[in-house]
């Protein structure tokens, strides 16, 4: 029987009829929108009405939505509904004060894990597979997102969430996982698992299939991956905001990510100029969404850093495919899976006294796995060789980041005046882990 989650109805439509398509969309999410207090108003100041939008193009009459608007309205100042007819919230990770917030009804959860079902299938996960999810639960949308989607598919599903690797080496064997979801930094340490147990994951392992994704990743990094497991490695794309994982996904000619244009208007733009960037050309995505009730968002700055792969894939989707991540247009940086703002540690360190006002964020991976390095001086009136002080010190900054970004960083307190002085802007993070982006 073929199955439902391959919807050529849908993912091979002609360029008119997905234009069409979208126009219907993005009107009826435009009257949805109208309806909360946010786009109520943003829209009437942009003198622009369902009416107007006549071609996808007609997008660019509305304005755009950034992090810093959903966090100024938090928390429901984006919502369509009453909460009563809203059954989830997800948080994202990486801001300080509020979070950014995305709540759904029932139509977008049943919306959103058709779009992950049909994201495992187009990788070439199918019913029959049996699929452990090795990432964060709860908040984290790569969690739940992909729970619902693989259930939906008729995968059968472990919820194993993130770390304790030997846990997750012994239930990939005793009930013969095929498929895996799992951050890419994250991938060699459970390798490393493997082969401190003496195990191969080809030859042990029924392992056919790792879904990767929601961080920057090289083409370099996808192949170690594959070598060490000996299988194919797909990349996901996805971001809170738009629900989650199931936005973008690789097929199986692993040649850039089919972007579900029946789901999202995507426009690439110049960061500077927020104008479209020419054909071919990298550019910030700007993606709208054309599925969600309760809480729709027009134009969502991701400041994620993509090109469009040109040219039709042989797959026989239509949709068009993004290229890896190669960077984003703010200082967002993604650390073991979870977001952060280096504004969110300078704010925890600033508010120690012990502190003085030089320190340095580095991402470095070390042995298998990433790791979160805060360097920083103390200052002078503080630096009397006190260790017990110094020790206190430490403590408070790993378990104060810790609580902010969900990561546990090292911290290596030095002495005033030692680290190296930026001309002009201080740089405030290093990223010397390997094989990120491009
Ligand atoms: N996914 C899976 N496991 C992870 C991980 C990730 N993103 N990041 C780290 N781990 C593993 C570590 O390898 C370690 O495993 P071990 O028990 O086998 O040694 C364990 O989790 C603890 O990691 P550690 O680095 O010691 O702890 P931490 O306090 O710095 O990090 C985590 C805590 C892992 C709980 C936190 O980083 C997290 O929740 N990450 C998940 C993020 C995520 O899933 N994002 C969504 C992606 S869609
Ligand atoms: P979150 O909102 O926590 O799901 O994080 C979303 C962000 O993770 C995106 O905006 C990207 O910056 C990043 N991300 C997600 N998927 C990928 C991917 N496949 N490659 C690179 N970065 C990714
Ligand atoms: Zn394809």
């Amino acid at each position: 029987m073929q199955s439902p989650f391959w919807q050529p109805e849908l993912e091979t439509l002609s360029a008119a009829d997905l234009a069409a398509l979208q126009v219907q969309r993005l009107r009826a999410t435009m009257e949805r929108a109208l309806r909360s207090p946010y786009y109520g108003e943003a829209l009437r100041r942009a003198k622009v009405t369902p009416a107007d939008i006549r071609t996808p193009a007609d997008i660019r009459r509305l304005p755009f939505t950034t992090k810093a608007d959903l966090r100024a309205h938090y928390p429901f100042g984006f919502l369509t509904m009453p909460l009563r007819e809203t059954v989830r919230l997800h948080c994202s990770s990486g801001t300080t004060g509020n979070p950014t917030v995305i709540f759904h009804n029932r139509h977008d959860l049943d919306s959103w894990a058709n779009l992950v079902a049909r994201s495992m299938y187009c990788a070439g996960v199918r019913d029959a597979d049996v699929f452990q999810n090795i990432c964060g639960y709860g908040l984290f949308t790569g969690g739940l997102g992909f729970q619902y989607g693989a259930e939906k598919l008729g995968a059968l599903t472990i919820p194993a969430g993130a770390g304790n690797s030997r846990r997750q080496v012994k239930l990939m064997q005793d009930f013969g996982t095929t498929a895996i979801h799992a951050i890419p930094s994250y991938l060699p340490r459970l390798y490393d698992e493997f082969v401190e147990l003496g195990l191969d994951p080809a030859r042990d392992t029924k392992l056919r299939i790792i879904l990767t994704g929601a961080e920057p990743h090289s083409e370099a990094a996808r192949g170690r991956i594959e070598a060490m497991f000996k299988c194919k490695a797909y990349n996901s794309f996805g971001l809170s905001e738009m629900s989650g994982p199931g936005v973008a996904f690789e097929c199986e000619r692993q040649d850039g990510m089919h972007l579900w244009e029946d789901s999202f208007i995507l426009e690439l733009v110049d960061p500077e100029t927020l104008e479209p960037v020419p054909e071919g050309a990298r550019g910030e995505l700007v993606l709208t969404s054309l599925d969600r009730e309760a809480m729709p968002l027009l134009r969502y700055r991701t400041r994620d850093l993509t090109s469009l792969i040109p040219g039709s894939c042989a797959c026989g989707r239509t949709h068009r495919r993004i290229a890896r991540i190669t960077g984003r247009s703010d200082d967002m940086f993604i650390i073991k899976g979870c977001n952060v703002f280096p504004i969110q540690i300078e704010k925890i360190l600033m508010n120690i006294p012990e502190i003085g006002s030089d320190w340095l964020i580095v991402l470095d991976t070390v042995g298998d796995g990433d790791e979160l390095i805060i360097q920083v001086e103390v200052s002078q009136e503080h630096f009397t060789g006190d260790l017990a002080v110094l020790a206190q010190v430490r403590k408070r900054i790993i378990h104060e980041v810790r609580d902010e970004v969900l990561v546990t960083p090292s911290v290596h307190l030095v002495e005033p005046g030692t680290m190296p002085r930026a001309e002009g802007k201080a740089r405030r993070v290093e990223d010397r882990r390997r094989d990120r982006g491009g």
